[in-house]
């Protein structure tokens, strides 16, 4: 298995894949050039594992688990990793400069894996020397909680890089499911198009916000609604993902004009404290 792996990006996601690493006593270094975001990041893990520890989820104490994750702002540090996870905003330019970053600085034997909710691999794989390394790796929010993992092979995946990922998968605890590298892959190829529909049912004034989300935890025995669902994943990644959507399969995956407007005012979520919900 592997003893060194970097988490590119520590915001809720990459945060969250840091930690069940490091419950898995393997070290591992989360690095951001934001020390703000560190410090955020630090935080939540801190507060995640005591509640893991009191429900006896976890049996390694928080500060055992916490001395496995190096906090770090410096992108150098990066170079020993054996695996490195990219889980920076879902942004296809900003994604292809840092797998560039990371394949000068890495050896040619790393694996990079990206975290990434919709973004083609194939096209991230083309941005590194010796592609063939490269393959899709993503988690669900709230990591430490959801168990499952989606693995996507890239055109240019080998089939032992393919394999490592999926033991490590299964060494974390999780469930994966494998899936071709196209536009949301499965979870948010269906995800996706169902909070955007609950969106439009909000702009069209067919039902309040709350609502909606009664509606589908009653009716559908969904654990949170959709619209509290898109604010704890951020608004802004819901509406990244439609644009993958709708550029890769057409316009029936139009953004709703409500969730752009949304993001417009920065209104994103649960992380700005205000979208659908008022937190
Ligand atoms: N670490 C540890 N504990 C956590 C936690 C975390 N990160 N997040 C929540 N918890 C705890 C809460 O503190 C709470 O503990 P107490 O019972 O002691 O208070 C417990 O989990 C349950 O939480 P809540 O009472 O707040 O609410 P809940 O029972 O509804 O559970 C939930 C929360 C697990 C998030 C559940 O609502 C759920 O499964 N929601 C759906 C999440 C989902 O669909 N995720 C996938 C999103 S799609 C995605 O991620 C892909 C993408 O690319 C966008």
């Amino acid at each position: 298995m592997f003893s060194q792996v970097t988490v590119l990006g520590a915001g809720q996601m990459g945060s969250g894949i840091a930690q069940v690493i490091a419950q898995k006593n393997i070290s591992v270094q989360l690095v951001d050039l934001s020390e703000d975001a560190l410090k955020i990041a630090q935080e939540k893990i801190e507060n995640s594992l005591n509640k893991l520890y009191q429900k006896k989820i976890i049996t390694l104490n928080p500060n055992e688990v916490l001395r496995n994750i190096q906090f770090s702002s410096e992108f150098s540090v990066i170079k020993n990793s054996e695996l490195v996870i990219e889980a920076v905003p879902e942004n296809k330019e900003l994604k292809l400069k840092v797998f560039n970053q990371i394949s000068s600085t890495v050896t040619s034997d790393t694996i990079i894996a990206s975290n990434t909710s919709s973004i083609s691999l194939t096209q991230l794989a083309e941005a590194v020397s010796y592609p063939e390394r490269v393959a899709g790796l993503h988690f669900m929010n709230p990591v430490p909680l959801m168990k499952l993992v989606e693995i996507i092979r890239a055109k240019q995946t080998t089939d032992s890089v393919f394999k490592k990922l999926c033991e490590f998968t299964i060494f974390l605890d999780k469930e994966f499911v494998c899936s071709l590298d196209r536009p949301g892959f499965i979870v948010n190829r269906i995800l996706m198009p169902m909070i955007n529909e609950a969106v439009f049912v909000l702009e069209e004034g067919i039902a309040s916000v709350e609502d909606i989300d009664k509606a589908m935890k009653l009716g559908c025995h969904f654990p949170m609604g959709p619209l509290a669902l898109a604010d704890l994943i951020g608004l802004d990644t819901c509406l990244s993902i439609m644009e993958v959507l709708q550029e890769g399969l057409g316009n029936k995956y139009t953004p709703c004009p409500l969730l752009k407007k949304y993001v417009k005012e920065g209104r994103l979520g649960k992380k700005t404290g205000k979208g659908f919900f008022d937190y």
